[in-house]
């Protein structure tokens, strides 16, 4: 069955019925539909359909038959000039991740609403979520573009940049019109996708591996398993002691521990094939808190035992301050879990080299945990 429809004005067609969202990155390349989350939840993915903003991860090609989209990369220059210089002006790009989601949230807003309130603008961004700014930024830089939409003539664009103005960042421009390239964004001839089959249970021992019905799915390349990579590998920030992938008889540690890579010509095979992995388990107890690590008869998350690193922080004369202090209270403290959950697809790209090294493209901060 072909699908036909239009993608900034040009048509296209598409013979498999696959989610927008791949179709327009992974046969379009069209790299300002960011992936945050795949299932609808950020807004990363955002694009117009015939006027109205929706989430294209969240549909099919098949529904979208005979419509009309628009992406950043659609938009007309003088337009995506004004977001490119009000989201600069305002500071709303950090990582730049979820800035084109937010263009088209907002010129989904300002065609209907061209002057909108602080209130309607915060409504119509609720469900684009970005990991960096606070929002407060995005907000003034949507109130910016709708007063230049409607000819404002007060806002000149100030290039008179000197020591202790504000300027906007550098990558701005490549930022909000989705020409900023992250390593999810890659797209090489012939490129292989990996994606992991990783562990249902915090611990458990893996009984066995069945790649069998996986290996049939048209376009897998092949399966690896830890077998399949030479000596022992072993990772970690501060313990260099967890195995990169965990092998038939071994325990895993956390839900998430590598099982097998599934190699495949497309993304959408190596998807399908994971999902037809069976891995047979054997459940244990596992720890759910630091407390329960710390008892003696805990499971060892480390092999070495469970405390992974103690450190002790003093500044100055303690035993002199205390002394010398009228109160002294004691009592614990805590701080809080801290996760900064950024929207950036997590990957890597690996590209052979002519001298026989591999050049990794990483989302990282250190590509051994990639
Ligand atoms: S909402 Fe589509 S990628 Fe997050
Ligand atoms: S700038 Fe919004 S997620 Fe980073």
């Amino acid at each position: 069955m072909t699908t036909r429809f239009t993608v900034n004005g040009k048509p296209v067609s598409v013979d498999k019925d696959v989610k927008l969202l791949r179709f327009l990155r992974d046969e379009l390349h069209l790299t300002s539909v960011k992936d945050g989350c795949s299932e609808g939840a950020c807004g990363a993915c955002s694009v117009i359909i015939d006027g109205k903003l929706v989430r294209s991860c969240s549909v099919l090609t098949s529904e979208v038959a005979g419509s009309s989209i628009l992406t950043v990369e659609g938009l007309p220059k003088e337009e995506m000039e004004m977001f490119v210089s009000s989201f600069g002006e305002a500071g709303a790009v950090q990582c730049g991740f979820c800035t084109p989601g937010m263009v088209m949230c907002a010129k989904a807003l300002l065609d209907q609403n061209p002057d909108p309130t602080d209130r309607e603008i915060r409504h119509a961004i609720r469900n684009n979520i970005c990991r960096c700014t606070g929002y407060a930024k995005i907000v003034k830089a949507i109130q910016i573009v709708a007063r230049k939409r409607n000819g404002d003539s007060d806002l000149q664009d100030d290039r008179s940049w000197k020591v202790g103005t504000r300027v906007p960042r550098v990558d701005v421009r490549d930022k909000v019109t989705g020409k900023g390239i992250y390593p999810d964004d890659i797209y090489l001839d012939g490129m292989l996708y990996v994606v992991a089959v990783r562990s249902k249970y915090p611990r458990a021992k893996v009984l066995g591996i069945d790649i069998e019905n996986a290996m049939l799915v048209p376009g897998v390349v092949d399966i690896f398993t830890a077998e399949d990579i030479p000596g022992s590998v072993k990772v970690g920030h501060i313990i260099q002691d967890w195995d990169a992938m965990i092998a038939v008889g071994q325990i895993t540690r956390y839900v998430g521990d590598v099982i097998c890579l599934v190699v495949a010509e497309s993304y959408m095979a190596a998807k399908k094939a994971k999902k037809l992995v069976k891995v047979q388990y054997e459940e244990l107890e596992c720890v759910r808190s630091p407390y329960e690590a710390m008892k003696p008869d805990a499971p060892l998350v480390h092999e070495k035992g469970n405390l992974l690193g103690h450190t002790h922080v003093s500044r100055g004369d303690i035993d002199g301050a205390l002394k010398n202090s009228d109160f002294v209270i004691t009592e614990k403290f805590f701080t809080p879990w801290t996760e900064h959950a950024f929207l950036e697809t997590e990957c890597a790209v690996s590209v052979p080299m002519e001298d026989g090294g591999v050049k990794i493209y990483s989302t990282d901060q250190g590509v051994y945990d990639t």
